[in-house]
């Protein structure tokens, strides 16, 4: 046998492999999305995300303990309204939970993480959808912008370092930085969801949410099948001056996430979605893998992919894993 290429060689021994591993993952390469519920004393399990719960104020603030010693790099504020109306006015409220609950994770957690807030709103409207109605009962793209720049104010007057839109109107990341800009919050960052799919795999994200969406978001999420739409939906934000830009979900998107990293001058993140978070835990609970191991290879692979972070609910577990 006489052949020049033999790969295994790079794979002989622990040392070696460890030397010549392409990608890496750092704790501060992580994000960890945090929901927030108004009125509840105790945290309440979400049954379809194991390990997951909707916080208390209380509870929130020892979770962000733990994830600022564990050396993550920001956590993603998600609020549950006791209350929801057809506008959303829970998401404008300076006292509304999110906004309450920013308020608090800057002043606890705010030098060691990135706090940031989800600028949706979905959680807020009785309909469940991410923008508010027109007369015909469709999400009028427009008014909703109107929505999204008011909730834009109170995040960042709450203290929010970057605002997650993942609304998926159009023009939503050009409107929302004008308003920030001509109220003066020029440093507060935006992060646009670029290429956000309309997805099975957000089905436990809406127990976690209590969503009340009767129909589907098909006429503003994008449709799964679409690899170079993703491509326009990434220039169009980076061109409305997005800081950040997002592909969502993650694992079933590698290749747009790729296509995007491959062109993109801002950092690219994805989105590691609930379902993706559940079908691990059920198989894991199962015996049918190993729970530890495909955590981190489905981390390592959404890095390797080209995400430059990864929001993913295992976010304070992967960090302790990568340091221990
Ligand atoms: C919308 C929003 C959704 C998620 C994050 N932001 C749900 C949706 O678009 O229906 C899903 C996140 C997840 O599934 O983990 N504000």
């Amino acid at each position: 046998m006489s052949f020049p290429d033999r790969p295994r060689r790079l794979r002989t021994t622990h040392a070696m492999r460890r030397l010549v591993t392409e990608t890496r993952l750092h704790p501060a390469e992580l994000i960890l999305p945090m929901f927030v519920r108004e009125g509840i004393s105790e945290p309440v399990p979400i049954g379809s995300m194991p390990g997951v719960v909707q916080h208390s104020l209380d509870s929130l603030k020892t979770e962000l303990a733990t994830a600022a010693t564990a050396g993550i790099g920001g956590v993603m504020l998600f609020g549950v309204p006791e209350h929801k109306d057809a506008i959303g006015s829970g998401g404008t409220d300076e006292n509304g939970i999110l906004n309450v609950a920013t308020r608090l994770a800057v002043a606890e957690v705010g030098d060691a993480l990135v706090v940031q807030t989800d600028l949706c709103l979905d959680e807020f409207t009785d309909h469940g959808h991410c923008g508010v109605l027109d007369a015909q009962g469709r999400v009028d793209n427009d008014a909703s912008l109107e929505r999204y720049c008011a909730m834009a104010l109170a995040q960042a007057n709450a203290g929010s370092a970057l605002l997650g839109l993942s609304g998926m109107m159009d023009g939503q990341v050009a409107v929302v930085r004008e308003a920030l800009d001509d109220a003066g919050l020029v440093d507060t960052a935006v992060l646009g969801y670029a290429a956000k799919y309309a997805s099975s795999f957000y089905g436990p994200f809406r127990e976690a949410v209590d969503s009340s969406l009767a129909g589907d978001r098909k006429t503003y999420q994008q449709d799964p099948a679409n690899r170079r739409e993703g491509l326009r939906e990434a220039a169009l934000d980076i061109e409305q001056g997005a800081d950040v830009i997002m592909v969502k979900p993650a694992m079933g998107y590698l290749d747009v996430l790729a296509d995007v990293a491959a062109m993109s001058p801002v950092p690219v993140w994805a989105y590691q979605v609930s379902g993706e978070y559940a079908m691990i835990e059920a198989a894991a609970a199962h015996g049918w893998i190993d729970r530890e191991r495909a955590i981190m290879e489905s981390i390592i692979g959404i890095r390797r992919a080209g995400a430059d972070a990864v929001l993913t609910y295992w976010a304070i577990e992967a960090a302790e894993a990568i340091t221990r």
